[in-house]
């Protein structure tokens, strides 16, 4: 016998050495005795086999296989959330007594997270007669709120204070334990997010190899004479209701056998049900002495002798000791259940216990307590007892739903203005055209419609080594860019620009970007060559000519002094004359969404649109010369940059604009300024989950009303957390523990609700960004009359690129609004710089063209 196994009878807490010396038994009485006892210990691997078995037949029933055994149940209880300390409220519950015979109204009143406390209040009625027999309609009805099992009301009634309980173990008249599953793990539940409470039923349980051997001829016996033969094996062995029956079995057989009461047994002793389970408890209650134990004996009409009463205990100790071993087994099981749910190698966890035998029993608890700690070594388990049986847990499920549905409604109210109809996103689409064409004509517009002299994508002739630089995005860049017959070759390096220098003085700024690009002049070895540049410079500029761009005003975390209103190029040389050493040719000044349109159109001669999506939003596109009233000339094409970002700040997105989004502007570098922008990129989106989470924990919806001081603290939540969270591979587990990082301890509920929050403001993002998508293909399918158009779009941005979900809502959004074009996305893959080095070779070409 193993440790486990000697947990039994003979060290037990309180457990006499039996039988006692020199009793006046009959010869062989001991080992009569010992042989009965016998057949009652459990050794460790018996336990262990219990468990394993049992585990796996819990597994089985969760993947919705039917065992060839009837196996455990698992039967899913809709209760999808333990209680949160923050419930409040008066709450009444109906508990109808096991007879039926008796109606229990209990009364409980929750106070809240303030001194969190239970206060339930109860009277017992008796049901009359002709009620109970009645037609069973009488003058009042009553709404049923929840139907809950005993277990799960223990485990909803549990106390919080002491960490998560989330089981529940309840050892009555019959046994069974629920817990809290991943829901994603039960396959009758279509859902793949949150928990539910799982009633085990482990009552049922009855693998053959397991409890076979553990069985006794009492066992046999007991399920042959009772209602149910053959089923609840696992029940009748631990179940309050049939310890006494056991007793009774070894009692009456011992004294057949002459071993007790003098041979005699009592027409009592010999009637199914007569021992108690209150009997069992009172005679092996160490402080109830012997003349307690005659009493009992005596009640039952049997006449004991004096060492009888030692005899009796002792089979009731072996009889009950097993019990809480193999109920210990099961609720092993259980924990490695959720060791393995939850992938927790080490498992903390408390257990609330409830029913009869824990509450009468003296040992029961103990013993449990002891064989659990040696079955799940790897678990910090605390039994939390049930103060009030399940019906305060039951107040205490109504309570929950009801907090749920509470915090459902105020969730689906604030995310309400975030989820936009087909109708909505159609007058964007229109409001965006109208703009466009206004813009174009020069009229008043949010939309500036930039021109930017690039009237041709690269036809392929383009050669030569050129430089450029990449400046507005995550990264700023200086590239070496080798145009040649094999295709294009990059080289580049990423410099820092510290948040002092983007908004410090504009001279500080431009000697940086001279100082990055000398540092990689010298590393490439290009030191003194003058090769010619082209530059990316991320924000509204307006152009005169490919090399003059008045920077209009700065946008994203840019706010460099005396720049707006200077022409940047000018900006560049003066920062070049003023490091001496230097000599840079520069050709081109090109905007990021036009530098993606050219680095794309060089693979793809339909790519006429350059998008981004990335710390800021814009998109170009190739418009007809004719339709831009600022250049000269009727024939041809002009690339346009239309600074999207800038639409509505003339108030025309004001419909649309949230509380949040109000929020997020006016604690902005440039309040009012870039409305559109704000609602879609990168730089905005993760604040404006911020502030939302915020509004939801002064509601009570989050955190448990708790601000945090991390969530005060802006930017704290970067939008590359929202395409972590709605990552489709990431279970909540991991949405908990990225937010933890964060600093935000929060409940499953709570994990579920903040991905709610990502995924709605993501969503509205693409939705509105494919809304502008659309009105632009389709104002190029109109400007050339045809009747369906095949486009490509050039696309960048660290957004779009890493969400896993903004592309498709993109795509899916322009189909809807734009059916008569056929637009294909591509992603840019090298950046804008190479564009504006295409953009140079285009330009250095054709000035050679009009030199010869
Ligand atoms: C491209 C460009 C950058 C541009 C960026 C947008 O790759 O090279 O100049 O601004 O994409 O993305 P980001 O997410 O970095 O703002
Ligand atoms: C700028 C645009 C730029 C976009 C994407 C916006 O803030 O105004 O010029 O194209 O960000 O980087």
């Amino acid at each position: 016998m193993d440790s486990i196994g000697s947990l039994g009878l003979q060290q037990g807490e309180g457990a006499p050495s039996c039988p006692q010396e020199g009793l006046p038994c009959p010869s062989n009485s001991s080992e009569m005795v010992q042989e009965c006892l016998q057949q009652f210990k459990v050794t460790g691997a018996q336990l262990r086999q219990i468990q394993t078995s049992l585990l796996g037949s819990m597994e089985q029933a969760l993947r919705g296989q039917v065992g060839p055994a009837p196996a455990v149940r698992m039967l899913p209880t809709y209760v999808g959330s333990t209680p949160h300390g923050t419930e409040k409220g008066d709450f009444v519950v109906l508990e109808l007594g096991a007879t039926g015979a008796s109606l229990r109204v209990l009364w409980v009143t929750l106070t809240g997270i303030e001194g969190h406390k239970v206060e339930p209040r109860s009277q017992e009625f008796v049901i009359p007669q002709e009620v109970m027999l009645g037609p069973g309609q009488q003058a009042y009805s009553i709404d049923v709120v929840a139907v809950v099992n005993d277990t799960v009301g223990t485990m909803m009634g549990c106390e919080p204070g002491v960490g998560p309980c989330e089981v529940g173990l309840v050892v009555d008249t019959g046994t069974n334990a629920c817990y809290m599953e991943e829901a994603r793990h039960v396959a009758v539940l279509d859902e793949d997010r949150g928990r539910v409470c799982i009633s085990i039923e482990w009552g049922s349980f009855s693998d053959e190899g397991a409890l076979g051997p553990v069985q006794t001829i009492f066992d046999h016996t007991l399920d042959h004479e009772s209602l149910n033969p053959g089923a609840q094996r696992f029940e009748k062995m631990i179940g309050g209701l049939y310890l006494g029956e056991l007793v009774r079995l070894v009692l009456v057989h011992l004294a057949q056998r002459g071993v007790l009461f003098g041979g005699h047994t009592s027409p009592v002793l010999r009637s199914q049900g007569s021992i108690l389970l209150e009997h069992v408890a009172e005679m092996e209650d160490p402080s109830a002495g012997a003349a307690r134990v005659h009493a009992v004996l005596q009640d039952l009409g049997l006449n004991p002798k004096a060492s009888d009463a030692e005899w009796v205990q002792c089979v009731c100790m072996a009889v009950c000791t097993r019990a809480a071993q193999l109920c210990a087994a099961a609720l092993a099981a259980v924990l490695s259940r959720l060791q393995h749910s939850r992938e927790q190698q080490a498992l903390q966890i408390a257990v609330a216990t409830g029913g009869r035998v824990f509450e009468r029993h003296p040992r029961f608890l103990s013993v449990l307590r002891e064989t659990v700690m040696l079955l799940a070594p790897n678990c910090d388990v605390s039994f939390i007892p049930s103060v009030d049986g399940g019906g305060r847990g039951v107040a205490m499920v109504t309570a929950v739903a009801a907090r749920l549905a509470a915090h459902r409604r105020l969730l689906e109210e604030t995310l309400a203005p975030f989820r936009l109809t087909r109708e909505q996103l159609a007058e964007v689409q229109a409001q965006m055209r109208e703009a466009m064409a206004k813009g174009l004509q020069g009229e008043a517009s949010s939309l500036r419609m930039l021109p930017t002299y690039v009237r041709a994508t690269p036809d392929g002739s383009e050669r030569g080594d050129f430089l450029a630089l990449d400046l507005g995005g995550t990264n700023f860049r200086v590239l070496l860019v080798r145009v040649t017959t094999g295709g294009v070759q990059i080289s580049s390096q990423i410099y820092s620009i510290p948040e002092c220098v983007a908004q410090g003085s504009g001279q500080q700024l431009f000697d940086h970007i001279v100082d990055c690009i000398v540092d990689f002049q010298q590393k490439q070895g290009l030191s003194g060559q003058s090769l010619p540049l082209g530059f990316t410079f991320s924000f509204p500029c307006r152009q005169m000519g490919l090399d003059q761009g008045i920077l209009l005003n700065w946008t994203k975390g840019f706010n460099a002094s005396d720049c707006e209103g200077q022409d940047v190029v000018c900006l560049l040389r003066e920062a070049i004359r003023r490091r001496q050493a230097v000599e840079l040719n520069v050709v081109a000044i090109v905007n990021d969404t036009v530098g993606t349109m050219m680095s794309c159109g060089y693979e793809d001669p339909h790519c006429e649109v350059g998008l981004i999506v990335g710390t800021g939003t814009n998109v170009c596109y190739m418009e007809e010369l004719r339709n831009v009233a600022s250049v000269d000339g009727d024939s041809g094409q002009m690339c346009i940059n239309t600074e999207w970002g800038a639409f509505g700040d003339d108030g025309s997105l004001s419909m649309l604009s949230t509380r949040f989004d109000a929020s997020v502007d006016q604690a902005s570098i440039n309040p009012g300024k870039q409305r559109f922008e704000k609602m879609i990129s990168g730089m905005y989106l993760g604040e404006i989950v911020r502030h939302i989470l915020l509004h939801l924990t002064s509601l009570g919806v989050l955190f448990r009303g708790q601000q945090t001081q991390r969530l005060q603290t802006r930017d704290i939540f970067k939008t590359k957390f929202l395409s972590e969270i709605e990552s489709d591979s990431l279970a909540l587990r991991q949405v908990r523990a990225i937010l933890e990082d964060l600093g935000l301890p929060l409940t499953s509920d709570d994990a579920l609700m903040v991905l709610e929050v990502c995924q709605a403001v993501s969503q509205r993002a693409a939705q509105l960004c494919g809304a502008g998508v659309a009105a632009v293909v389709e104002k190029i399918r109109e400007n050339r009359g045809l009747e369906e158009l095949t486009i490509s779009v050039g696309v960048d941005g660290t957004l779009y690129k890493l969400h896993p979900h903004f592309s498709s809502l993109v795509a899916a959004t322009v189909r809807e609004l734009a059916p008569r074009c056929v637009v294909t996305f591509l992603q840019s893959e090298d950046g804008s710089g190479k564009g504006a080095a295409l953009v140079t070779a285009v330009a250095c070409r054709l000035a050679q063209r009009t030199r010869i």
